[in-house]
């Protein structure tokens, strides 16, 4: 079993003064467990200043596939580095479903990432129309295959998001998301944490980071909120 992992990505919310408050509360409340931000790119800065020297770390989410150049808009993975980022979201649905980033695209982010030396957390994950025809271990497989079929996973980390359980309440049950887990599990090394994602809460942590395949958790919404993400931490701290 690896050491469990419990990551806030904060998608598209905050400002200074939220940020401050929200970073000086899980600096003193998150205790025994590894644990990240994945803040929006401006706040980098803010985020690095803050938690240098504590136990969380924190990264961007998002990334280009390019090392350098005329794009407009894109950060590289080097500019993460200078920023102290240890890891950053790759493939997470809201790209893959708003930005229309494929597979292939995903894998070259990817690739970029941990050519420069951070962790990709790697997202995966059917949509409710997919794991209704059935097709959940097909997708979840093709979209990791982008990725091992060009890379070595490495210390990077495989999160299982089923996009209808993202920002809709709607948690996958723990038979779900074992099924999804154990499958992804046999693919992957011992040593690689598989996190779940989908509206996990306070209220439903305790009982997916019991499941025997998964090692942690990548939080949105309650992310967000100091003592929800604190409390998130301290389910996954009694399994380590
Ligand atoms: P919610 O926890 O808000 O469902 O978001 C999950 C997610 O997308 C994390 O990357």
């Amino acid at each position: 079993m690896c050491a469990p992992l419990v990551v806030g990505n904060w998608k598209m919310h905050g400002s200074l003064a939220a940020n401050r408050a929200l970073l000086g509360a899980l600096v003193a409340g998150v205790q025994g467990v590894e644990s990240a931000v994945c803040v929006p790119f401006p706040y980098l800065a803010q985020a690095a200043e803050r938690l240098k020297g504590t136990a969380i770390a924190w990264g961007a989410q998002n990334v280009s596939e390019h090392a350098q150049g005329a794009y407009t808009g894109e950060v590289s993975a080097a500019m993460l580095t200078e920023f102290g980022c240890r890891y950053v979201l790759v493939g997470h649905s809201e790209r893959r479903q708003i930005y229309g980033e494929t597979d292939a695209v995903a894998a070259a982010k990817f690739a970029a990432a941990q050519g420069a030396g951070l962790r990709p957390i790697f997202c995966i994950g059917e949509t409710l129309a997919e794991r209704d025809a059935g097709r959940t271990e097909e997708v979840v497989a093709r979209q990791l295959d982008a990725v091992l079929g060009r890379c070595k996973f490495g210390d990077a980390v495989l999160a299982y998001e089923p996009v209808w359980a993202i920002g809709t309440g709607r948690t996958a049950s723990p038979e779900q998301v074992q099924a999804v887990h154990g499958f992804l599990r046999k693919r992957m090394s011992a040593a690689t944490r598989i996190l779940y994602g989908g509206s996990v809460k306070p209220d439903n942590a305790a009982a997916i980071f019991a499941l025997p395949d998964v090692d942690g958790g990548l939080i949105g919404g309650a992310a967000l909120v100091a003592k929800d993400f604190i409390a998130i931490c301290g389910m996954a701290q009694r399994k380590g």
